[in-house]
């Protein structure tokens, strides 16, 4: 029994460690991502939504759905799920590394860069800050 005490605590340790992991399992842009000026000038930023809000509903719907609350048919069987894009951990990021994330993907968030122009997807961009309600 003696023995058994270093390996309980030992799982214990280990189990906290890997919970903590899990939960802090964060997808962060690269700190110079953020610093990427969104090229669309403001007096240009309406048509460019328009035109961000078509390619969203073509590609991204699926997995992000309707208004991009992230409930869309493609992404209930993934992990992790596609995120919810009203909220302010979303919203709060600037232009450049939502850019940066549409660009590169994640897990299966599609790395969208080899597939969209770069005006796409800052249009696209410019279409998911309209969702910040
Ligand atoms: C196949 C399903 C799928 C499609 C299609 C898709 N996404 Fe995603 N998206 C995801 C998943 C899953 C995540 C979460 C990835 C992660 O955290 O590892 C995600 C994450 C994101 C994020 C990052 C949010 C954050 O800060 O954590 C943004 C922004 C995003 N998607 C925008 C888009 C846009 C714009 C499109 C269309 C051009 C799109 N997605 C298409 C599944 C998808």
């Amino acid at each position: 029994m003696k023995r058994l005490i270093p390996v309980i605590v030992l799982s214990f340790v280990l189990f906290g460690f890997l919970n903590i992991n899990l939960q802090q399992d964060r997808w962060i842009a690269p700190e110079e991502a953020k610093s990427v000026k969104n090229p669309v000038k403001s007096i240009d930023k309406g048509l460019s939504a328009k035109r961000g809000k078509r390619i969203f509903k073509t590609r991204c719907m699926i997995c992000h759905g309707v208004n991009g609350v992230g409930n869309g048919p493609g992404g209930k069987a993934l992990s992790p799920k596609p995120q919810n894009l009203t909220l302010p951990m979303v919203q709060k990021q600037t232009d450049g590394e939502i850019f940066w994330k549409v660009s590169n993907g994640r897990n299966a968030m599609i790395k969208w860069g080899p597939i969209l122009s770069e005006n796409e997807r800052w249009d696209v961009v410019n279409y998911v800050r309209t969702l910040d309600n």
